[in-house]
């Protein structure tokens, strides 16, 4: 799973979250997911707000990024953990440090179990150029964490192995894979 920190005002402050269950749900508009604990400090700071943020730490931010599960806002003040900034939405603290950001407005709240899956409009997505290769976002220069759920380790990421889209394409009309 991706490791990101979730940003969202909770009564008034910013307080932060390490998420790691997180998808892209829709591309037009573009939809993200989290799913939260319900028992979670943040979790109705973004019912309220109706905004939250995405943050992408790189890999020399792993301390920091376990640290914000490992205290809850409910205890502890994560307020003042990093450099907040605001976007349009003024009301989604997103991390300066954290090579990617994304600023969501909350659009729909899915109640399961214990906990809420909040699906957020994609508003802005920040970044700065040194991450930026060619035109778009360059994973091998954010390097983002990734969480082995099973054992609890975080993981970087490898090499770049094949182009999406694209390397499949050497078994389509091998003999074996003509449709039936
Ligand atoms: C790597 C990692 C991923 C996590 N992912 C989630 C998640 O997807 N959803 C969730 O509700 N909690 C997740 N947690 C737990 C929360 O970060 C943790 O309970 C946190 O203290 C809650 O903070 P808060 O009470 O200030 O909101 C994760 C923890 C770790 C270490």
């Amino acid at each position: 799973m991706p490791v990101s920190i979730v940003g969202a005002l909770v009564k008034g402050k910013p307080n932060f979250l390490t998420v790691a269950w997180i998808t892209i749900v829709s591309h037009e508009p573009q939809r993200i997911a989290i799913v939260l604990n319900r028992n979670h400090y943040t979790t109705p700071g973004i019912t309220e707000m109706k905004t939250f943020s995405i943050s992408i730490p790189s890999e020399e931010m792993i301390e920091i990024t376990d640290y914000c599960c490992l205290v809850s806002g409910r205890k502890t003040n994560k307020s003042e953990l990093f450099q907040v900034f605001y976007g349009e939405l003024e009301t989604a603290p997103m991390i300066q440090e954290c090579p990617l950001n994304v600023e969501c407005q909350l659009e729909k709240t899915i109640e399961i179990g214990s906990t809420d899956m909040f699906i957020g409009k994609i508003h802005g997505i920040y970044t700065e150029e040194k991450y930026m290769k060619e035109g778009t976002l360059d994973l091998q220069k954010v390097r983002p964490l990734i969480l082995s759920g099973s054992n609890a380790q975080y993981l970087n990421i490898g090499k770049n192995i094949g182009s999406a889209w694209s390397i499949g394409k050497n078994m389509i009309n091998t003999p074996s894979m003509k449709s039936a």
